[in-house]
């Protein structure tokens, strides 16, 4: 398994599935959830409707729809109240859910964004170092190729030194 860096936008990634950063409604938002429902079209809220929401910390998967990506996992990741709110083992968790996703649905490659690094505010350089880490802990085949997917040029440099 190997995993890169790309800087831009997660829809754009021709992968077999990209990961949401979604919130426990599972219904839409800001941020990348917001630019990815608009780029898979209005079939995928449909979806998502049929989920009845995701518990922080947990993910689950629809179609693509109109994106590149054959899948989307919808992640939950927790709100960063200062750390003392399980906030780093949700963050993991979101990312050992999504791996196990992966798995099930034989996915060779996949995308993630830094979740909950925007509007819920956890760490950048923190949320990387759980990212690397527990994505590496839970790689299994048929999975070939993993893609940290960063909106900045500082979160890339993160993960890049990481890496
Ligand atoms: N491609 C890749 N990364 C992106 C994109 C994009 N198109 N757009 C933003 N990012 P955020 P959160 C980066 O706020 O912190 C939503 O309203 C962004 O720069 O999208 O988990 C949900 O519905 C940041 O590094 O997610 C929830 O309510 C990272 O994606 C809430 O926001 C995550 O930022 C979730 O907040």
């Amino acid at each position: 398994m190997t995993c890169e860096v790309f800087l831009g936008d997660i829809t754009r990634l021709q992968v077999d599935a990209i990961v949401n950063a979604a919130n426990t409604s599972l219904l839409g938002g800001g941020g990348v959830d917001g630019a990815i429902h608009r780029a898979a079209g209005p079939e995928l809220l449909e979806a998502c409707r049929q989920l009845h929401g995701c518990a922080t910390g947990d993910a689950k998967a629809t179609p693509g729809f109109r994106l590149p990506a054959r899948l989307v996992f919808h992640a939950v990741g927790p709100v960063w109240h200062g750390g003392h709110r399980g906030e780093e083992a949700l963050l993991a968790s979101c990312y050992k859910r999504s791996m196990e996703l992966a798995a099930e649905h034989q996915a060779e490659s996949i995308a993630f964004p830094a979740i909950s690094t925007g509007i819920y505010g956890f760490p950048s350089r923190r949320a990387a170092q759980i990212a690397v880490a527990t994505v590496r802990t839970h790689a299994r085949p048929p999975l070939e190729r993993v893609i940290f997917c960063c909106f900045d040029q500082a979160t890339a440099a993160i993960y890049r030194g990481l890496l």
